[in-house]
């Protein structure tokens, strides 16, 4: 009997399923929508089990499932522990969170057999690996039993995100699992830590001895997995081309394809609601700034501007070090020009602490008993205002009625208590540039570049800054908004990337309508690069950190922050609606597609003969013919290609610049309109 390649099931795995680390988390969470209306119940996601998050993330369910149920009951038959359940995001994937834990007592033995069948050797103490085997183990034992349970009806995709996650690619393979698998890297872990390096990255590529840089770095066996995985996987993918060809090099696999990252895009019913959002949202960070700044709050927070970096702490490779010193030729340049703008510079990015500083706790504390006492007084004011014009005191002209004066409104004890909190806003030093104690505060990285460049948060200061070395979130007692509401109340995300395969948060920026700067080293930054002409237009900031020199890139981003803060508020906000227009670009309802197509590939490779009636056997969506071209400038109105295209040729997000195809071909339609918008640009995209 053939195989249901129709009806077959996805498995994705990844080590962020219910559980924020970095960028994966997002491909997931905001990918799921789009692959469960695609799947149904056919789908399911699995990672280890974090309690932590599982227990906010996951709704548990029973097992109904026969053949799911057969397998997980064989499995914890044997002492494996899993949480099966709703992951509660849109969408609510279904997803299997073994406990890694409960596998402990295998480690050893699954150690050994991945040295004697692939080779890989794996130190005591990495518990990152070892994390990794358990996993791998876990999944090919569950895909073994799943497979065999199903009487091989259904086609299965193992679809693994990342070395953490894909040690099962290597023996789905070697125990010939009748699985198909896609393996879609995020990063290569020698480009992230030859990038966090001082080692001039991309001119080198093709140069490095791989073995031996891995091995000089102590990361070799978790190298090894990597490239077992990038070699075993039916098909291989990164998230962007600057990041296949790296894996090229590195991994030593052409990939066979680009699955660029999207995001769940929300269109407003009111178009201008994301503009409200804005407002609103900064008016909960003007808040914090009123604490933070309390008692030498010296500029106007109506002439202020936010800008931030945002993402894991990575110094070198998040370009954080360009940040910085940028913004030191910033607060420098508006001195200069005597601007009477303000920026204050956020950089959220975990690192080690001991909680928030005592200062930070406090300047939100007498920032909000002022705020009640002014509160208090202002009620005791209306009640005496009330009795007073009830009983209007009148002079011996009757026709008179004398007005109250402040002294009957305000008494001594109110402005006693207005002293006592106007004390104590007092304050001896600066506001702080960092809002935690952090554990490692003399050798932190980005603490002593703050203080090599001296933005001390001065009053002449025309740049502030502030560290918030912990990722944003609603309960947190300071700072108490979601990242997603930070970024809608700041004017400009600043991400100025050396080591970038994607870049979530320049594209989180964009479909809320913020600009952002990014470069053309980031995944995302190419790519709009390719789309767009003169991207800065449409509030993508693209700093050339390939072909300048570090100098004349840190001048190009302080140009650009420098130019951002010339605007008029006009400006920003038609800035803003330009680049919101944008977020169709980056939409999974489009971006999706090439995620079909890796699977597509998968089904091809794993069983051709299902295929074998169809055209083009055994090809690769991803080359698909692109025979007819559109040409560029974009300003000219639709080609034939539009017109006349066949669906098995609309174009798609991974088309631009695919690695196997000519890069001649110019694949996504789309123009700028004629003046249509109230700023005169607009853009529309077609085929959507
Ligand atoms: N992020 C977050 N909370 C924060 C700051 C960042 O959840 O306070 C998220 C952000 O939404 C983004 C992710 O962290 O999705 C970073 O992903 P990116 O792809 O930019 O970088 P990665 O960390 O994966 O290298
Ligand atoms: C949004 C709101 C406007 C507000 C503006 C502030 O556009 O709809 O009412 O004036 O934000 O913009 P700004 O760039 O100064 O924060
Ligand atoms: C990785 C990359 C990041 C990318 C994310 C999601 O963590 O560092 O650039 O956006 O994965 O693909």
């Amino acid at each position: 009997m053939g195989k249901d390649i129709t009806n077959h099931l996805l498995f994705e795995i990844a080590t962020e399923v219910a559980n924020r680390v970095g960028g994966i988390y997002s491909v997931l969470k905001s990918k799921a929508p789009v692959t469960v209306a695609e799947y149904k119940d056919r789908y399911t996601l699995i990672g280890p089990l974090n309690a932590n998050s599982a227990n906010v993330e996951v709704e548990e369910l029973p097992v109904l499932d026969p053949v799911l149920k057969r397998t997980l009951d064989s499995m914890s038959g044997r002492g494996i522990r899993y949480l099966y359940g709703r992951w509660l995001i849109e969408g609510a994937p279904r997803v299997i969170l073994f406990d890694i834990g409960s596998a402990a007592g295998y480690l050893n033995e699954w150690k050994s057999d991945l040295w004697n069948i692939a080779g890989v050797p794996t130190p005591e103490h990495d518990v990152e690996t070892n994390d990794a085997i358990l996993l791998g183990y876990l999944v090919a034992w569950f895909l073994g039993e799943l497979v065999h349970n199903d009487g091989h009806k259904r086609a299965i995709i193992c679809h693994a995100h990342e070395w953490l996650a894909a040690v099962c690619l290597p023996l789905c393979r070697k125990r010939k699992i009748d699985v198909t698998t896609v393996f879609t890297t995020h990063a290569t872990l020698l480009g992230r830590y030859l990038c966090a390096g001082s080692v001039d990255f991309y001119n080198n590529l093709d140069k490095f001895d791989v073995d031996a840089e891995a091995g000089k770095r102590g990361i070799y066996h978790r190298y090894c997995i990597e490239r077992a995985a990038a070699h075993s996987a039916d098909v291989f993918t990164t998230v962007s081309h600057i990041t296949a060809y790296e894996a090229e090099h590195l991994l030593k696999r052409k990939p066979d394809g680009v699955l660029p990252n999207g995001l769940n895009v929300i269109k407003f019913q009111a178009v201008h609601e994301f503009q409200n959002l804005h407002a609103e949202k900064k008016e909960k960070i003007n808040e914090f700034i009123r604490g933070h700044f309390y008692g030498q709050l010296d500029f106007k927070l109506n002439n202020t501007l936010y800008f931030f970096i945002a993402g894991r702490y990575e110094y070198r490779n998040k370009g954080v070090d360009f940040f910085i010193e940028s913004l030191a030729r910033l607060n420098h340049r508006l001195k200069a020009s005597n601007s009477n703008m303000t920026v204050v510079a956020f950089i959220i990015m975990p690192a080690k602490t001991n909680s928030y500083t005592v200062e930070t706790l406090k300047g939100q504390a007498v920032i909000k008993q002022l705020e009640n006492t002014i509160n208090d007084i202002e009620a005791l004011v209306g009640r005496r205002l009330f009795e007073f014009c009830q009983h209007p005191a009148t002079s011996s002209n009757t026709s008179h009625i004398e007005m109250p004066d402040i002294d009957d409104l305000l008494k001594p004890s109110d402005r006693v208590l207005l002293k006592r909190r106007m004390f104590a806003m007092k304050r001896e030093g600066l506001p702080p540039i960092v809002t935690h104690n952090m554990a490692d505060d003399s050798t932190d990285p980005i603490l002593n570049q703050i203080r090599n460049v001296q933005l001390f948060n001065r009053p002449e200061d025309r740049v502030k800054i502030i560290f918030h070395p912990e990722f944003l979130n609603s309960n947190n007692p300071i700072l108490s908004l979601d990242y997603d509401e930070f970024v809608r109340g700041c004017h400009l995300g600043v991400f100025p990337s050396y080591y970038e395969p994607w870049g979530y948060t320049p594209a989180e920026c964009t479909v809320m309508g913020i600009p952002s700067i990014t470069t053309n080293l980031s995944g995302f930054g190419c790519y709009m690069e390719d789309l767009i002409e003169n991207s800065s237009d449409y509030g993508i900031y693209i700093v050339d950190r390939r072909l300048k020199s570090v100098d004349e890139s840190i001048d190009q981003l302080t140009s650009y922050m420098f130019d951002f803060v010339d605007k008029t508020r006009r400006q920003r906000i038609n800035q803003r609606n330009r680049v919101e227009r944008l977020s169709d670009l980056l939409d999974w309802r489009r971006m999706g597609l090439e995620y079909v197509k890796g699977r597509s590939l998968a089904l091809r490779r794993a069983y051709p003969d299902e295929f074998k009636n169809q055209n083009n056997e055994h090809s690769n969506p991803f080359n698909e013919s692109n025979s007819i071209k559109i040409t560029r400038p974009l300003s000219v109105p639709g080609s034939p290609r539009d017109k006349y295209s066949s669906s098995a040729n609309i174009m798609t997000p991974g088309d631009l610049g695919t690695l196997q195809e000519n890069n001649s071909t110019d694949y996504i339609s789309w123009r700028l309109g004629n003046d249509t918008e109230e700023d005169g640009l607009d853009v529309t995209l077609r085929g959507l």
